[in-house]
């Protein structure tokens, strides 16, 4: 398989896997370009790009909802429908096949991700979500979370309602929205803890599928960095991290099953 590389990609690939068999704290970010081999849309690759076609400023903030809930709503219950058949791919597998070796072995591989789909969980992976999750709702209001919402857990994928008609609480009456973080909301607060000492106590940092402009996420690995980590960043684009040790210019599926082989072989 490594065959199918250019040979600079390949000696990059097996620096990194060298790097990373060494260490024993990893910390790894995903994006959206992880699952864009699943079939699920990025947010800024030219054309196919969800916020090349919609606004964001319609659709994902709070302002957004509080002026037209059903807007809203009605493209997310879309996203949903979008995203309701859609499987982990070769990268996925890969972490997770990684995550699970690094049981036996000295190895905490952590991963943290920016997506909201749960394709890292579908194939077996332990994750943290920094932007919410998509088969979550919770009030817009009260902010309690929707137990009785269908797919409010990852197994019951099969009854999720993609109706568009508006929810709303029991509790207070407000209406019902997804359980993601909008632009201008805070980050969960648990989950950026964890991001934030794994990133911090990591010795490398590996980014994987996102184009690096939102933060606080996108801060994770300057924090890495300033701590003393190497940075590998997998993104078939340039994007505008300066601080990147080694870049494996290539898509995430087909390069994280050679690192991880890789790496377990060594
Ligand atoms: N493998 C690896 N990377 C890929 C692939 C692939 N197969 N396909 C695309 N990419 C890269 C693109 O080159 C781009 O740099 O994935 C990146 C996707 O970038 P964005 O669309 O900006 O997604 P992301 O960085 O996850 O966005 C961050 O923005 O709108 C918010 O909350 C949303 O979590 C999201 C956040």
């Amino acid at each position: 398989m490594l065959a199918e590389l250019s040979p600079a990609l390949i000696a990059e690939v097996k620096l990194a896997a060298k790097l990373l068999a060494a260490k024993q704290h990893i910390c790894i970010l995903t994006g959206a370009g992880i699952s864009a081999e699943s079939g699920i849309p990025t947010f800024r690759d030219k054309q196919t790009g969800l916020w090349e076609n919609y606004g964001v400023e319609d659709l994902a903030t709070p302002e957004a909802f509080t002026r037209d809930p059903k807007l809203v709503w009605s493209w997310y219950q879309w996203r949903r429908q979008l995203v309701a058949d859609k499987a982990p791919n070769p990268a996925h597998h890969a972490l997770a096949q990684w995550q699970y070796h690094a049981q036996t072995s000295d190895q905490q591989v952590t991963l943290i991700t920016q997506n909201v789909d749960d394709l890292h969980e579908q194939a077996g992976s332990s994750v943290t979500h920094l932007h919410g999750h998509l088969w979550r709702n919770r009030c817009g209001q009260c902010q309690t979370p929707s137990q009785d919402q269908p797919r409010t857990s990852y197994d019951n994928r099969n009854t999720m309602s993609f109706d568009e008609a508006l929810l709303t609480c029991p509790h207070c009456g407000g209406y019902i929205r997804p359980d993601i973080v909008w632009f201008g909301e805070a980050l969960p607060i648990q989950a950026w803890q964890i991001a934030e000492e794994a990133a911090a106590n990591c010795e490398v940092f590996i980014s994987i599928g996102t184009s690096s402009l939102v933060y606080p996420a996108a801060g994770l690995a300057q924090l890495a960095k300033q701590n003393g980590a190497k940075i590998i960043e997998i993104n078939p684009d340039p994007t505008p991290n300066t601080i990147v040790d080694i870049t494996l210019a290539e898509k995430a599926g087909v390069i994280l099953p050679l690192l991880i082989e890789e790496i377990t072989a060594l």
